[in-house]
Formats: structure tokens, C-alpha cells, sequence
């Protein structure tokens, strides 16, 4: 793998573009509205970073990129799901997301509802459709991927968020809330690959759980400092969010300092969990560009 992964982004970022227009109903087929609604909330130039996570993950245990596609485009689909409802006025109530109006303020509410119902199924649609995989791993990713998505994962994640408002919680507490709403779709995504893998040893699927678990908490105490450090234009969502909405944050809690730190203990622990593994430098770059994006 003489290029380094950051050249093979723009590739990465062109094949599951391609893979979610191949899977999504065209925007000419009945029910228009809602198949135009579906198509905006993908096509609306999000960092992709759980398919990039899927796709590094499969260069490092030798997994054919053509089997990939699938749980790339799935959880791809279950995060815009995810980030439509989270917008709503019933949550975190945003105007902007990825530097365009959210959904429900550039169509409707009732359409932005219809629209995330729908691309929920479709991503499950979708890994029951995976060509070349035996029955027995596409169910296993079937449930993988339902199970990160659900009431013990993002979805439940997304309920403690709004329950939390205005509460001052302890570390771990933040820490378990932030595990299920962001983690457990970031950690999906690299066990998804691993699950395609021929034969991986179990030292590597741990190490693998580990660094999607580590990973997955930076990824969303970044997000919380990008909401109070990073600029509207930069982030593409309206910042100072959480404070408005009185959301427990890292920062909010903990100060910007701690989670700074925090942030960058994740990162040291989930590039010691790569230690095991002979071919993890796509994995490598990934993380620290999820530590470091807007800084
Ligand atoms: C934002 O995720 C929501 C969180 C889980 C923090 P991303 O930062 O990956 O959003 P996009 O997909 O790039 O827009
Ligand atoms: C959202 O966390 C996590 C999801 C499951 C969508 P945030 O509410 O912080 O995400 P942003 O900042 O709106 O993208
Ligand atoms: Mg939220
Ligand atoms: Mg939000
Ligand atoms: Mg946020």
C-alpha cells in the first residue's frame, strides 16, 4: 500500500458516493418528496468518516473492497438517519447541518420524519443484500449494525442526551452517554469489517473493539469542542448549539483543558490497541484526523 491513506480518500469518498445512489430510490420515483428528502440528507457532503472507518479497517485485515460497499453505505445510512432526527425542533432543534439547512427547514418536519423512517430499513435492506457473503455473516452484520443502532445504542445514547439537559452529570456517566450515541456506530463500523474478514485472530478483534471504543468517545468530545471553539462556516453547523440547548457536553462540564486531554488519551489508547495488529496505518491516520479535524 505504497500511497498513504489520505490520497486514497478522495477514491474511498467516490465509491460509497456511488454505492448509496445505487441503493437510494431515485429522486424521480413516487413518493418524489420523500425519495428528494432521502437523497438531501446523503448527498449533502458529509466527512464520511464510518465508511472511511470500514474501509481502513478492511485494507488492514485484507478485506476486498468490493464486499465493503454495503456496510459503508448501511451505517452511512443510519448516521444521516440519526442526524435528521437530531436536528428536529423535538431535540436538538438546528437550522444547519454540513453547511446547508437541516431537513425538516429545507422540506418539512412530517417529510424530514418520513425521510429518516425510511432510510433505516434501507440500510438493513441493504446488508441483507450483500452479494458474495454467507447467510450466517450477513445475519451477524444485520446484527451488529442493529444492535449499535438501537435501544442500547445510538438511539438510547440520543434519549440519556435529552434527558441530560441541564444536568450535571459525572464522567463516566457523560462518558457511557457519549459510548451509545456516537461510539457504538463508530465501533460498528470497524467490527463490520472485521466480520468480513476471512480469518482474524481474536487478539485482533479485541484490539479492534478497543480502538472503535476509544475512537468513538474522542470522536464525539471533538464534536463537542468543535460546537464551542470552531467557527459556523468551519463546522457547517450553527455553533454555540449546545450551550443554547444547555446540552452536558465534555466541555461544558469538564472544561476545555480536560477535554483536550481526554481527547488525546483516546487517541493514545486507541493507537496501543493498533499495536497488534501487522497493517494498521490507514487505521492510524484515521484516528488522529478524527482528533485533530478543525484544529
Ligand atoms: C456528527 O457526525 C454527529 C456526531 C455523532 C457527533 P459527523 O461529524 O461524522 O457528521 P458528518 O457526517 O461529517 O456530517
Ligand atoms: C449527535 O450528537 C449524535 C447523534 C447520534 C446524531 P450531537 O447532537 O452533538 O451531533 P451534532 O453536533 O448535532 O452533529
Ligand atoms: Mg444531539
Ligand atoms: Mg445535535
Ligand atoms: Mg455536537
Amino acid at each position: 500500500m505504497a500511497q498513504k491513506f489520505k490520497q486514497r480518500i478522495p477514491d474511498y469518498t467516490r465509491r460509497i458516493e456511488a454505492k448509496l445512489d445505487a441503493v437510494l430510490p431515485g429522486s424521480e420515483e413516487n413518493p418524489v418528496r420523500l425519495h428528494q428528502a432521502m437523497r438531501y440528507a446523503i448527498f449533502n457532503g458529509g466527512k464520511r468518516v464510518r465508511p472511511l472507518l470500514v474501509y481502513a479497517t478492511g485494507e488492514c485485515l485484507g478485506v476486498p473492497e468490493a464486499l465493503l460497499d454495503s456496510p459503508a453505505a448501511a451505517i452511512e445510512l443510519i448516521h444521516a438517519f440519526s442526524l435528521v432526527h437530531d436536528d428536529l425542533p423535538a431535540m436538538d432543534d438546528d437550522d444547519l447541518r454540513r453547511g446547508v439547512p437541516t431537513l425538516h427547514r429545507k422540506f418539512d418536519e412530517a417529510t424530514a420524519i418520513l425521510a429518516a423512517d425510511a432510510m433505516q430499513p434501507l440500510a438493513f435492506a441493504v446488508l441483507a443484500d450483500i452479494d458474495g457473503v454467507a447467510g450466517d455473516v450477513r445475519a451477524e452484520l444485520v446484527k451488529l449494525v442493529a444492535d449499535a443502532c438501537g435501544s442500547t445504542g445510538m438511539t438510547g445514547g440520543q434519549s440519556i442526551d435529552l434527558g441530560a439537559e441541564g444536568c450535571s452529570l459525572e464522567a463516566a456517566e457523560l462518558e457511557h452517554m457519549f459510548a451509545l450515541k456516537t461510539g457504538a456506530l463508530i465501533r460498528a463500523s470497524v467490527m463490520s469489517a472485521s466480520l468480513l474478514a476471512e480469518s482474524v485472530p481474536p487478539e485482533y478483534s479485541v484490539a479492534l473493539d478497543g480502538f472503535g471504543r476509544a475512537i468513538g468517545l474522542a470522536f464525539q468530545i471533538r464534536d463537542d469542542l468543535l460546537d464551542v471553539e470552531g467557527k459556523t462556516e468551519e463546522i457547517g453547523k450553527t455553533a454555540g448549539s449546545d450551550e443554547r440547548m444547555n446540552k452536558a457536553t465534555y466541555p461544558a462540564l469538564f472544561g476545555i483543558a480536560a477535554s483536550r486531554r481526554r481527547c488525546d488519551e483516546l487517541l493514545e489508547e486507541g493507537l496501543v490497541h493498533l499495536d497488534v495488529l501487522p497493517e494498521a496505518t490507514a487505521l492510524r491516520w484515521l484516528a488522529r484526523f478524527i482528533v485533530d479535524r478543525g484544529k
